[in-house]
């Protein structure tokens, strides 16, 4: 059987150097020099991806995956029915957690930027913003390997490693 290409390569290394940074930054929290820069461009690596999102490859658009509430609601019914069917790019409910993922990581990047500001410098409670949301972002991870782990059992194709070389089985193979 062939595999097909289903993310391509800029996915892919958007992908990983964006885990590497986002994970960086949790062991470095200083908020000093290369806390900001490793957050900055976490929060570059983001925004090109939203672009790739629209001029990108197939399964790389968000039109390909965009998780509406009507496919949300309809992929859960099913899953819970133990009836979804196999997507070959992000399946709905993982298409959830990669948007509050990326809109996450942005909010880092614009509380970050405004806590330097004169007119929020100092200020406590955007401090505390930053810090509860990169919490959030440590359990959205979290669930997020889960899933990847639990999908990759259920349909016996390794996702992370699809995230590394791009290909996956083709439709109809089980
Ligand atoms: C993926 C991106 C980022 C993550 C995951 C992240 C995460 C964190 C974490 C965990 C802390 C420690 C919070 C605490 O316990 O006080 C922190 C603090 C801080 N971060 Fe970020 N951050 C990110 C991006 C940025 C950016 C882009 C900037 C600004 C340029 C920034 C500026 C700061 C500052 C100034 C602090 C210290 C705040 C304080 O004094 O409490 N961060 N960040
Ligand atoms: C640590 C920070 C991480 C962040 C911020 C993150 C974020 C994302 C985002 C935004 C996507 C969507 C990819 C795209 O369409 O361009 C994605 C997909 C994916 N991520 Fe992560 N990720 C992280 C870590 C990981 C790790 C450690 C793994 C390894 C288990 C992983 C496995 C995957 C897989 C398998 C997909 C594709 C899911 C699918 O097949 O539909 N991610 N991730």
């Amino acid at each position: 059987m062939n595999k097909i290409l289903v993310w391509d390569p800029l996915v892919r290394i958007l992908h990983w150097i964006l885990a590497v940074l986002v994970i960086a930054n949790f062991l470095n929290e200083d908020g000093e020099f290369y806390h900001r820069w490793i957050g900055y461009t976490a929060t570059a690596i983001v925004v090109v991806r939203i672009v790739w999102g629209f001029v990108g490859t197939k399964h790389a658009r968000f039109s390909d995956w965009f998780p509406t509430p009507a496919r949300v609601i309809e992929y859960t019914r099913l899953k819970l029915k133990g009836q979804a069917p196999r997507y070959i790019g992000h399946n709905p409910l993982g298409a959830v957690m990669m948007l509050l993922l990326i809109v996450l990581v942005l909010n880092q990047g614009l509380t970050g930027f405004m806590m330097g500001t004169d007119q929020f410098f100092g200020e406590k409670w955007l401090e505390e913003w930053h810090e509860i949301a990169s919490n959030l972002i440590l359990v959205a991870i979290g669930l997020h390997v889960l899933g990847a782990i639990f999908e990759s059992i259920k349909t016996r194709e390794n996702l992370p490693f699809a995230m590394i070389h791009g290909k996956k089985r083709p439709h109809g193979h089980r």
